[in-house]
């Protein structure tokens, strides 16, 4: 992958989240706390989180693959 990413699994998650909340997404891979950021990305020079706001209270399935097209919600990309 470019800028030192990695997959950081190979399914995505089941997330609860809050409406109006924000998250911390982890985008490179390389965070031990799936699929949120643990700040790996600095020590691994690799891309940074991406904050998002849940729209809805309920269950979202996050990607750790990092391949979605539709960051930070899984696509089925990790299935390619
Ligand atoms: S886990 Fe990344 S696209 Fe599904």
């Amino acid at each position: 992958m470019e800028d030192n990413k990695k997959r950081g699994g190979d399914a995505p998650i089941a997330c609860e989240v809050e409406a109006g909340k924000k998250y911390s997404w982890c985008t490179c891979g390389h965070s031990e706390n799936q699929p949120f950021c643990d700040g790996g990305h600095k020590a691994a020079e690799s891309t940074p989180n991406l904050r998002f706001e849940a729209q809805e209270t309920g269950t979202v399935y996050l990607c750790t693959c990092k391949l979605t097209k539709n960051p930070p919600y899984c696509d089925g990309s990790h299935n390619n």
